[in-house]
């Protein structure tokens, strides 16, 4: 199958083309590379944008590893462009070559789509091949090879290079001396149906700027600004959306939909109370055994078959069981008591047995949402069994009854709330977030949230 071929609606095309040659019109010698070109819709764009505007058409390049895609878009006529089946990722390819215009919507093909081979080609040979990589990104580090001096590129792509780990060696790219990320388009989320969300138009020009290099922002609700990217690889996400968080008040905030936003349960002793799910002894009895799940397991999270399970001597209202309603559980949790009467709760007065902290059971075992407490890129989970006890290093909120959860998670994993996060959380030494619930609960919801939630008062 054709590896990430999501076709461009002509509208959009012709869009790209025609805020491209507004800024900077072509001329009759001026060459323009259509990469990943499909069946065409860019350079049939780049016709009927010249046609209209007045302008001489460009000669075009376009090319396509689709040998279908490229027999199919040379029955078009599309008199000014040669198509060829290549593979615009194979250095040796247009190496000769350079263009003053490259257009496209390359494409997103994620690294479990692609073979070892290829990971390993590509990481050897392009820069922004790092992490978790998209196809995308390294179309953006060929194009810019291929730029001619004073060449501009505009692809239609993902917005979350804007933000991503894995996107980190393309924004320092694009950010780079020789390079000027010129406009950043957010585009409606429809654009392409279902496909692709929260889609952008970049455009980069091959060009040093004699001051500090500045990127015009328009965001999806009309607004637009001007910003200086940052240029060490950092997210751009609170950047590129500035001003227009101020946009998110609502007057309400997390703390006002949540019933509790906390980090989750600090046993003193994980070592003897977090089990892999297959090595319970029969000993701990059913009843205290409670899936559990920790910061580093959150990005494979399923709520019904947690890999943890912790031994939990509390019913589900959070009180601590006696000794003999324990039974063989206590016998078992007797063997380590050496190591769990030197905890410093134990000294303070709590059972030998007894946690660290007295889990609130009526708020954690409710349908929730998980978050790690400490991020590189934050993104929240949905709990819907109300039966996983986090540990300490995952937080937890608790919707209000009447709040949706599937909406308030949508909403928490969205680039808005992203860029929010970034621009109000503190920093830890590496880059990461501390997602702290006291800056959680701050957090602006939209008041459609909220009012299922109000109208039931
Ligand atoms: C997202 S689609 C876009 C197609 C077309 N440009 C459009 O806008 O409708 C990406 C295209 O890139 C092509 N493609 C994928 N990997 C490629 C590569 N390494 N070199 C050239 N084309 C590639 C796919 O066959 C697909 O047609």
């Amino acid at each position: 199958m054709t590896k990430g071929h999501v076709p461009t609606p002509p509208k959009l095309a012709e869009r790209v083309v025609a805020a491209v040659f507004d800024q900077h019109p072509p001329r009759a010698d001026d060459r323009v590379l259509y990469p990943g070109c499909g069946t065409g819709p860019f350079a049939a764009a780049v016709e009927r944008v010249c046609d209209e505007m007045g302008l001489p058409l460009p000669e075009g390049v376009g090319v396509d590893t689709d040998p279908e895609l490229i027999d199919e878009v040379k029955q078009r006529d599309l008199a000014h462009t040669e198509f060829h089946q290549r593979d615009v990722l194979d250095c040796g390819t247009l190496s000769d070559q350079s263009f003053d215009y490259i257009l496209g919507n390359p494409p997103y093909v994620p690294i479990e789509r692609l073979s070892s081979e290829e990971k390993d080609r590509y990481r050897s040979q392009f820069q922004t091949a790092t992490g978790r990589f998209d196809l995308y990104l390294l179309f953006f580090e060929r194009a810019v090879q291929l730029l001619s001096d004073g060449g501009v590129l505009s692809f239609v792509t993902p917005e979350k290079f804007e933000y991503v780990g894995a996107a980190e060696a393309l924004r320092q790219l694009l950010t780079t001396e020789g390079q000027t990320v010129e406009t950043i388009r957010h585009i409606e989320q429809d654009a392409f149906g279902e496909l692709i969300t929260f889609p952008a138009v970049t455009t980069v020009r091959r060009a040093s700027s004699e001051s500090e290099p500045e990127t015009r922002i328009e965001l999806r609700d009309g607004t637009t600004h001007s910003v200086v990217l940052p240029d060490n690889g950092e997210s751009w996400a609170s950047t590129v959306r500035g001003a227009n968080l101020e946009g998110m008040e609502t007057g309400v905030t997390l703390s006002d939909v949540t019933e509790r936003i906390s980090p989750g349960l600090a046993t003193g002793a994980d070592s003897v109370y977090v089990l892999q799910r297959e090595e319970v002894p029969e000993q701990v009895d059913e009843q205290w055994r409670r899936p559990t799940v920790g910061g580093s397991q959150l990005p494979a999270f399923r709520p019904t078959e947690t890999e943890k399970l912790f031994v939990c001597p509390y019913d589900s209202s959070g009180n601590l069981a006696t000794e003999s309603e324990l039974g063989t559980t206590a016998t078992w949790l007797s063997e380590y008591s050496a190591s769990l009467e030197s905890r410093s709760c134990v000294e303070k007065g709590k059972r030998w047995y007894a946690w660290h902290e007295t889990p609130p059971m009526d708020d954690v075992l409710q349908p929730k949402i998980l978050f790690r407490d400490i991020a590189k890129e934050p993104v929240f989970y949905s709990e819907p069994t109300g039966e996983v006890v986090p540990k300490h290093s995952v937080y937890y909120a608790v919707p209000e009854q009447n709040v949706s959860m599937a909406d308030l998670l949508d909403y928490l994993n969205s680039p808005q709330v992203r860029a929010w996060l970034e621009a109000n959380c503190q920093r830890a030494h590496n880059g990461y977030y501390r997602l702290q619930s006291r800056v959680l609960s701050e957090l602006p919801v939209p008041t459609e949230l909220a009012s299922t939630y109000q109208a039931t008062l």
